[in-house]
């Protein structure tokens, strides 16, 4: 359907606070596993020459996992060359220094981390995260080499009084002003607020009229935009079909590796 995007497909899965050492072992070792995801061909390093594998497909989408803090050692030792790539779900805006329990962008990429979410839901709402900070966040992951997944979205009531653009607009407005340099080198998520989590899911094409109206005002042909909130196996592939939703952000279906995989492969 559509005109096929030049944007590569990305699934992002949001694990948020939940995980084990013994837990998660098990959820990796059934995601490599079941995973057809290659490592990166670019890398010669990570070339693998495994005569029973030649000319693996190269995947059609990037795939990446976004753990709690103290579980990404674990997981950059699991995922290492696994064509999976790290990532975690918040960063300090500061660069090193008295601030008690931060970590900064450059001890995530430290760690092994290519990607941070920022700007999520949950921190604007239970943290009081302004667009403000939001923005700061994505300049600190992007000096230190990271990819930010910039989450945006409005609650039940914004859209119910018709105000969702005018909600996503304002939350944008201060990403949009870093530049299109910037623009182009992050990640968004369209996640509304009231399909987090509950199970209600935004019709394809309420998601693809705002991802559409995102685009437009982030006026690039080369950002990819996620979809986020209650994705799941059985409603990736009409979600993907859309033309301006490049990928998803997953959480409760990130922690189920077959659900999560056939996302990867919807
Ligand atoms: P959900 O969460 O898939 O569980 O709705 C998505 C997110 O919050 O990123």
């Amino acid at each position: 359907m559509g005109v096929p995007s030049l944007r590569k497909r990305l699934v992002a899965g949001n694990w948020k606070m939940n995980g084990s050492l013994d837990g998660n072992r098990r959820l990796l070792d059934e995601l490599l596993a079941q995973s057809d995801v290659q490592p990166s061909a670019a890398r010669p390093d990570a070339a693998q020459p495994n005569a029973a594998q030649p000319n693996a497909a190269r995947p059609k989408c990037e795939v990446l996992v976004c753990a709690p803090y103290v579980y990404l050692p674990q997981l950059a030792d699991a995922l290492r060359e696994s064509g999976i790539a790290l990532g975690a779900q918040d960063v300090s805006v500061h660069a090193k220094g008295a601030y008690t329990g931060e970590v900064s962008a450059s001890m995530l990429a430290d760690i092994g981390c290519q990607w941070v979410i920022v700007g999520h839901s949950e921190r604007r709402q239970y943290h009081q995260e302004s667009s403000a900070l939001v923005a700061a966040k994505v300049v600190a992951a992007l000096d230190a080499g990271l990819t930010p997944i910039v989450c945006i979205g409005e609650l039940l009531a914004d859209r119910e009084a018709g105000q969702a653009a005018c909600v996503v607009q304002d939350q944008l407005e201060p990403i949009k002003a870093l530049g299109k340099d910037v623009v182009e080198r992050i990640v968004l998520a369209y996640e509304p607020v009231w399909a987090i989590g509950t199970g209600l899911t935004a019709t394809p094409e309420q998601a693809q009229d705002m991802h559409g109206q995102i685009r437009a005002f982030m006026e690039s042909d080369r950002l990819r935009i996620l979809y986020g909130g209650s994705v799941k196996a059985d409603n990736a592939a009409e979600l993907f079909a859309m033309p301006d939703i490049d990928g998803a952000l997953v959480g409760g279906a990130s922690l189920d590796a077959r659900e999560f995989l056939r996302i990867v492969a919807a």
